[in-house]
């Protein structure tokens, strides 16, 4: 493993499970200081308590302003400044109600945006001054290929993703200038362990993925968390504005 990352001070909002967990783990990895933000406190801090080395958790609901404001300040009293953000928070749970345009029930429609949209907005305005006042940093959001992969069902969580991609262009053409890169890793379909314990995967949908990809394999929450840990580097200082693609070479989704 490099120590690309040595001494970024980092924090990952959404982090007790799944990509955000294994972002964590890589960021620790590869020499960061890294604060593990999730709204699901126990399993923030069960992380950051197996990693070690100064990891810490917070508390944060994305979809409350005043969480987010204090998440980002207790991360940066913490980590003594700020050099990088994985925003990665989504609300999964709603996400097999999420039926279609006509069908689904509106209420659906604004949990979706509230945490998956216009929480990021929050977690951008929280984050970038801090970034600005060091004369630049890095953010990664998470999106999905959902966002333009033009599915029958979960429009909700496509919007939501699709306006989180334009935010992201936004940041990184307002600000790229002053040293900030803003990009996103956009997952295809990613076993998490959470996933492969709770065995809510049918296993026809892991066979068709499987049979009919590029790749033999189904991914991983590892594979997102490699590319996120490029594009919080330096290696990544010239990519600003992009949607990269993590799905193993999926065209569809
Ligand atoms: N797993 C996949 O196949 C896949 C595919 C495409 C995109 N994604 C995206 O990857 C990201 C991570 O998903 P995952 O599969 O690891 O799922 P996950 O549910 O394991 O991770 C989401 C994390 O966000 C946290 N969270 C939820 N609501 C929150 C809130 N209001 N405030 C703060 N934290 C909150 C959860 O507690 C959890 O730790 C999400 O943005 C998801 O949309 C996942």
């Amino acid at each position: 493993m490099t120590e690309r990352l040595n001494d970024k001070r980092i924090i990952v909002i959404g982090s007790a499970t799944g990509i955000g967990a294994a972002t964590v783990r890589r960021l620790v990895e590869e020499g960061a200081r890294v604060c593990a933000s999730d709204i699901n406190l126990d399993g923030a801090e069960k992380l950051a308590a197996e990693l070690g080395c100064g990891t810490f958790a917070v508390p944060v609901d994305i979809a409350d302003e005043a969480s987010v404001k204090a998440a980002i300040a207790q991360a940066v009293e913490g980590l003594g400044g700020l050099d990088g953000a994985h925003v990665n928070a989504a609300d999964l749970r709603v996400i097999f109600e999420d039926t279609d345009a006509l069908d689904v029930d509106l209420a659906v429609f604004e949990r979706t945006v509230a945490v998956n949209l216009r929480g990021h907005l929050l977690c951008t305005r929280a984050v970038l001054p801090h970034l600005l006042a060091n004369k630049g940093g890095a953010i990664v959001y998470t999106s999905s290929g959902s966002a333009r992969a033009g599915e029958p069902e979960r429009p909700c969580y496509a919007m939501s993703k699709g306006g989180l991609e334009a935010l992201m262009r936004h940041v990184a053409a307002r600000w790229g200038r002053e040293g900030i890169t803003a990009n996103a890793v956009a997952p295809g379909f990613t076993m998490t362990q959470e996933l492969r314990d709770g065995g809510q995967v049918p296993q026809a949908v892991i066979d068709h993925f499987v049979k009919t990809g590029r790749s033999t394999r189904l991914g991983q929450s590892e594979d997102q968390a490699a590319m996120v840990a490029m594009l919080l580097s330096q290696d990544a200082r010239w990519i600003n504005g992009q949607v990269i693609n993590i799905n193993g070479g999926s065209q569809f989704f």
